[in-house]
C-alpha cells in the first residue's frame, strides 16, 4: 500500500495502473467484487485437466524388475522403497526422456477433452523440478539441459488453456528439509536420522521460496498455484513460512487463484489427515479453493470454491501396472455430478517417462469430450442443482437476467417414459433434449412437471434443457 501511495502522489500512473496496482497488492484486502472477478474463469471452467509427471514416471511402478503394487499412487515409489535420493536418481533419470513435442500432445488432449485449464506438477514430493532452475541442479535445465515447464506452458497457451503448477512443498531431495519435523508427512527416510548429519529447515524454506519466485516471475501469467500438502502436526507458517510464500505469489500474480494445501487446519477446511476430511469453510487468507480428493462431497460445499482431484485409474503417476480404468460412463457421471453440486473436476493422467499419454488415457478423455462436445453447455457456467434429490439423474442450472434454464442429466431414464420434476412450479417456455434439439412434451401433474421422453440411445448422460419463464419456483 505503501508503494500504492507513492505512485499516486507522482501522479504519472494512469487509472488502469493505479487500479491493477491497488488489486495486486497483496496487503490490500480484496473485495467481495475483486474476488468474484479473480475467481470467475474457474467458476465457469468446471473441468480440468491434472498432470502428474516427473522422474517416477519412467520408473513406471517398478523397481528392480518388481511391480511396487498393481493399485495406488506411484509417484511415491520412492516412499515406497525407501529409497534415498541418490538411489533414487540414479535408476530414475535415465528412465526419463521427453519427447520433442510431448507438451504438445498433452494441450490438444486436454482440448478434445472439453477442458478449460492445466494444473501440472512442477516438482513433486521426489523434489525434481520440472524448469529450469539456478537454485537446484536436481531439475531438468541441469539434467536434461531443457526448461520443461516452459515447453508446457507454451503448448498450454498455445490451445487457449489457463495454466496451473502443483507444487510440492514436501521435498525428499533437499539435504536441509527436515522430516523428522513432522510424524505425520511422508518421508522415505523417516524414523532414520538425516544422512547428513544436522538439517536447518529455514534452509530448505529458503531454497523454496527462491524456487517458487522463478516459477511465479518467468513463465507469464499464471492462472492456479495448487499447493501439496500439509500435515496437523507441520503446516502453514511453521513448517513452509506459508503466509509469506502467498504474498510472493500474489505479488508476482495477483490473479492468481491457490488451493488450501499450504495448510491443515479447520478454518482451511481441513478436519483431518483423510482425503475425504474437508468440510465447506475457507477463510480467503488460507486459498481460494477447497480440493477433495479422489471422492465427490454428497451435498457439494455450498458457498466455498471447491475442486474435486480424481484419478483415471488408481494412480497419479504412471504405472504400467495399475489397469483399473474408470469406465467412461463413471467418468462423464462424475463431471456431471460435479458440476450438478457446484464444484469443478480435475482429472488426472499420468504420462510416461518419454511424456506421452497412455492409450487408455486418451481415449477416456476423448470419450469425455465428445460428450462434452454435444452437452457442454449443460456443465461450462453451470451452477449447483436447484433440487435435494432426483431419482433419475442430476441437474445443473444456469440464470441469467432473462430467465433460468434448467439441464437435466438423465443417468437412468424412467421405464414408462416420464421423466418427474419434482415441485417445480415456474412456467416452461421450452423443452428439448439437447443432443438433437426437438422439442418435448411437458404437463403438469399435481405439484410437479412432468416431461416426456423419447426412447433414448446409448449415451452415458442424456441431457434435457428446460426453459422457465420468470424466476424459477421449486415448492
Ligand atoms: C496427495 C499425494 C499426491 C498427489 C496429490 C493429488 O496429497 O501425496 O501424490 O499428488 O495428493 O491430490
Amino acid at each position: 500500500m505503501k508503494s500504492f501511495l507513492k505512485k499516486m502522489v507522482l501522479g504519472t500512473l494512469s487509472l488502469a495502473t493505479v487500479c491493477a496496482a491497488l488489486a495486486a497488492d497483496p496487503a490490500t484486502p480484496e473485495t467481495r467484487a475483486q474476488r468474484d472477478a479473480r475467481m470467475a474463469w474457474f467458476r465457469e471452467a468446471r473441468f480440468g485437466m491434472f498432470v502428474h509427471w516427473g522422474l517416477y514416471s519412467g520408473l513406471a511402478g517398478t523397481w528392480e524388475g518388481k511391480p511396487v503394487g498393481t493399485k495406488g499412487g506411484m509417484e511415491w515409489i520412492q516412499q515406497r522403497v525407501k529409497a534415498d535420493t541418490d538411489t533414487y536418481a540414479k535408476r530414475a533419470i535415465p528412465l526419463f526422456k521427453p519427447t520433442a513435442d510431448f507438451a504438445r500432445q498433452w494441450a490438444s488432449l486436454a482440448k478434445a477433452a472439453g477442458c478449460r485449464y492445466v494444473v501440472f506438477t512442477t516438482k513433486h514430493h521426489d523434489g525434481f523440478a520440472l524448469h529450469d532452475s539456478k537454485v537446484s541442479d536436481y531439475d531438468a535445465g541441469s539434467v536434461l539441459n531443457r526448461d520443461l515447464v516452459r515447453e508446457i506452458v507454451t503448448a498450454l497457451r498455445a490451445e487457449g488453456l489457463r495454466v496451473g503448477f502443483y507444487h510440492s512443498v514436501i521435498d525428499w531431495h533437499h539435504d536441509q528439509y527436515e522430516y523428522a519435523r513432522s510424524k505425520q508427512l511422508p518421508h522415505p527416510l523417516k524414523g532414520q536420522p538425516y544422512p547428513n548429519g544436522t538439517r536447518t529447515h529455514a534452509k530448505y524454506l529458503d531454497y523454496l521460496h527462491a524456487e517458487v519466485q522463478e516459477l511465479v516471475s518467468n513463465y507469464g501469467p499464471l492462472d492456479v498455484l495448487w499447493w501439496d500438502y500439509s500435515a496437523q502436526d507441520f503446516q502453514g507458517d511453521e513448517a513452509w513460512r506459508a503466509f509469506d510464500l502467498m504474498k510472493l505469489v500474489r505479488t508476482h500474480q495477483p490473479g492468481v487463484l491457490m488451493n488450501n494445501r499450504l495448510f491443515r487446519n479447520v478454518e482451511a477446511g481441513w478436519t483431518g489427515m483423510g482425503t475425504d476430511s474437508t468440510i465447506p469453510q475457507l477463510d480467503p487468507k488460507y486459498g481460494d479453493i477447497l480440493t477433495p480428493e479422489q471422492h465427490i462431497p454428497a451435498t457439494g460445499m455450498p458457498g466455498v470454491d471447491w475442486e474435486t482431484c480424481m484419478t483415471l485409474n488408481t494412480t497419479w503417476g504412471y504405472s504400467e501396472h495399475d489397469h483399473a480404468w474408470k469406465s467412461d460412463e463413471t467418468l462423464i457421471r462424475n463431471l456431471v455430478d460435479i458440476a450438478s453440486k457446484g464444484g469443478n473436476y480435475l482429472l488426472n493422467i499420468g504420462p510416461k517417462g518419454d511424456g506421452t499419454v497412455p492409450e487408455e488415457s486418451i481415449k477416456s478423455m476423448q470419450a469425455i469430450g465428445a460428450w462434452m462436445k454435444i452437452n457442454g453447455t449443460a456443465i461450462y457456467g453451470t451452477t449447483a442443482s436447484p433440487f435435494a434429490k432426483l431419482t433419475w439423474g442430476r441437474c445443473t442450472r444456469r440464470t441469467t437476467p432473462a430467465g433460468t434454464t434448467l439441464f437435466l442429466h438423465v443417468f437412468d431414464a424412467p421405464a414408462d417414459g416420464k421423466l418427474v420434476v419434482p415441485g417445480l412450479k415456474s412456467p416452461v417456455t421450452k423443452a428439448c433434449l439437447l443432443a438433437d434439439g426437438k422439442p418435448l412434451t411437458t404437463a403438469t401433474a399435481g405439484r410437479d412437471t412432468v416431461i416426456s421422453l423419447p426412447t433414448l440411445g446409448a449415451s452415458p448422460v442424456t441431457v434435457v434443457a428446460v426453459e422457465l419463464k420468470g424466476d424459477l419456483v421449486i415448492e
